[in-house]
């Protein structure tokens, strides 16, 4: 396609994502976190993905860092991008938690192991490279991990930007405003690629490995934690939002996509070309 033809085409797309019900961080916060993902890979890891995706493709294109979004209602698997943790819990069930028998911690787990299978088909394990750079990145929005009187995970809850009119929801304000906000116009991609080098690059290696240390469980859990704190407190339905939560929430934001893109990079460092102790290790 024509670069201008491209261009128009995605910015439509973009526009077309306002629209319908709240879909995970938008299409900007997914590129942003694949892209920042993708600078912290390691050699073997690069090598690995050359095999599996096209000529010039990239985590943070369309394609594969969003295609989840965009076949899940054809699929009838959108309960795959989230997990239901009721507010007052803080623990994981996935009886409980997830709709027959699966959810985004669950499917993180599936997917890596398809991943990592050689054995596989390419096919399977390229559409298991695109679930799982999109659900390693849905895992990380609060309100994808929990859910308050069955609010289904915010998008019940009616609120107000602060200054506008139209009302929105919860969910979409997390999934879309606030990433805006960190990324204030920047392209997403570039922006991704910019978090890896000011400020992944210059963290210690004890404060990064512990960053991206833990389990898809352990990560929807702090997660769980952070929509208590940070997203519920203090809101209710027909609220306009202040000032100050818009704020906090942008802070809150960039530090869930920076986790977001250094454990997603950790999980396909460990699973395109795992070390030999990582082999057999059990995850
Ligand atoms: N539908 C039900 N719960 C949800 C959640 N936590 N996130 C997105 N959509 C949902
Ligand atoms: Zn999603
Ligand atoms: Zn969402």
């Amino acid at each position: 396609m024509h670069p201008l033809r491209k261009l128009l085409f995605v910015a439509v797309l973009v526009s077309c994502a306002g629209a319908g019900s709240a879909r995970a961080w938008g299409p900007e916060g997914h590129q942003a976190i694949a892209a920042l993902a993708e600078a912290l890979l390691d050699e073997g890891a690069r090598k690995a993905l050359l095999e599996l995706l096209e000529k010039d493709q990239q985590l943070s294109d369309f394609d594969i860092c969003v295609w989840a979004d965009n076949v899940k209602k054809d699929l009838k698997n959108g309960h795959w991008h989230y997990v239901d943790i009721p507010f007052e819990k803080d623990d994981y069930v996935p009886e409980r938690d997830g709709k027959d028998g699966a959810d985004v911690i669950e499917r993180i787990a599936h997917f890596t192991a398809v991943l990592k299978d050689k054995k596989a088909e390419k096919a399977e394990r390229v559409k298991a490279l695109k679930y799982l750079v999109h659900f390693v990145a849905d895992l990380h929005q609060p309100l994808h991990c929990i859910e308050r009187d069955h609010d289904q995970g915010g998008n019940k809850c009616l609120v107000t930007m602060p200054g506008k009119t139209e009302q929105s929801n919860l969910h979409r304000v997390w999934d879309l405003d606030f990433v805006s906000l960190v990324l204030n116009k920047a392209v997403p991609a570039a922006y991704g690629a910019k978090l890896a080098e000011d400020e992944v690059s210059k963290m210690e290696a004890g404060a990064r490995a512990k960053l991206a240390a833990g389990t898809a469980t352990d990560w929807a859990l702090e997660a769980h934690a952070v929509g208590k704190k940070d997203v519920y407190e203090g809101v209710k339905s027909g609220d306009t939002l202040t000032e100050a939560y818009v704020t906090q929430a942008a802070i809150v934001t960039k530090r869930q996509m920076l986790a977001a893109g250094v454990r997603l990079a950790r999980v396909l460092n460990e699973t395109l070309n795992p070390k030999e102790e990582e082999k057999t290790a059990d995850k």
